[in-house]
């Protein structure tokens, strides 16, 4: 089985009201944990790769990495530039054997987001690929550029008809308060629950149903939507860490945005943090172990449940790759 593009993915998955989820991927044991835990529950996946992953791992490791997952476990999988910062990232990555891009203009003004979009996406349509494209802009960080919640803005919902249609792109990133990274909202955005967990905002659903209205049969992406799992920041918190007031997006809100136009949810800051406690416990608990199989076999194993529980329960995309195949 070929790397696939999103085409068919998001069109079951519009209509089922499930949503695929796409994760980041950075080396082989994130790659493993991953596509081990869609293939016991038979979910398609979108594997992202980030410019920043690009610098990493190199191009052609994350490829040959992601094409030995099909073989292993003969999913359908998409491979998605994340992110892609210009007309030269996009054409890179879509002459390198990615199926899908995402060209990020969405920090620029509304016409040069149009013009430049346009351009990728006559580029890649000639070459088979998908685009990703993005209207307002998230807060947090993301390959080193830190957007802070002043300069952040949700999407406007009367855009976005004028933007697909003049653009031709396959699919559209928008704003609706999810953010990058594990420090989601400050605590003063935030109300606590009776533990005293930080309890954030609601997403601005009443955008998206605007969006949705425009845009009947599209079908939409969420960025920044880890849920900042409090298991994992209070081992790294136990372990010499410090992330204090990390919080996420309530599992349920992205459960509810996956049952409408909501096709690609994106996840990265979870299956950093499972990684990063693993280890950071491992090492308190072993601090005479030095092989890396030995901490990164538990970490792996995590980043499969942790990404297990995703597919099923805030996805529900469980079951469907094989109507795929
Ligand atoms: O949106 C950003 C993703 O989490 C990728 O992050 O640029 O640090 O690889 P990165
Ligand atoms: P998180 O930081 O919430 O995991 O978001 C990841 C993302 O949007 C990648 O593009
Ligand atoms: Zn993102």
């Amino acid at each position: 089985m070929p790397l696939v593009t999103t085409t068919e993915m998001f069109k079951k998955a519009y209509t089922g009201g499930y949503a695929i989820g796409a994760f980041n991927v950075n080396n082989m044991e994130i790659v493993q944990g991953i596509t081990e835990a869609a293939k016991e529950v038979d979910a398609p996946l979108i594997l992202q790769v980030s410019k920043g992953a690009r610098a990493y791992a190199n191009h052609t490791y994350l490829v040959k990495l992601v094409e030995s997952a099909i073989i292993e476990t003969g999913l359908p999988i998409c491979l998605h530039l994340d992110h892609g910062d210009s007309f030269e990232t996009c054409k890179s990555c879509i002459d390198g054997g990615f199926t899908s891009v995402m060209i990020d203009a969405s920090s620029k003004p509304f016409a040069e987001n149009i013009e430049i979009t346009k351009k990728v996406v006559e580029y890649a349509h000639d070459h088979g690929v998908v685009v990703e494209a993005e209207l307002g802009s998230l807060a947090g960080v993301e390959d080193e550029v830190q957007v802070s919640a002043e300069d952040s803005s949700y999407t406007r919902p009367e855009e976005v008809e004028e933007f697909v249609n003049k653009t031709g792109c396959d699919s559209l990133a928008i704003a609706i308060g999810t953010s990058h990274g594990a420090y989601k909202f400050t605590a003063a955005q935030c109300t606590r629950n009776e533990k005293g967990e930080l309890v954030p905002p609601p997403l601005r659903f009443d955008i998206l149903d605007e969006v949705v209205k425009r845009l009947p049969g599209f079908p939409i992406v969420l960025h920044g939507s880890s849920s900042v799992p409090q298991n994992y920041v209070k081992m790294i918190n136990e372990n010499g860490g410090k992330m204090p007031d990390a919080v996420g997006i309530p599992e349920e809100q992205l459960r509810e945005a996956a049952r409408s136009a909501v096709c690609k949810i994106n996840i990265d800051s979870d299956l950093r943090l499972a990684m990063t406690g693993t280890i950071r416990q491992f090492f308190a608990e072993h601090p005479d172990k030095f092989d890396p199989r030995e901490y990164l076999k538990p970490a792996r194993a995590n980043i499969k449940e942790l990404v297990k529980h995703k597919l099923i329960n805030v996805l529900g995309c469980n079951g469907k790759a094989s109507e795929l195949l």
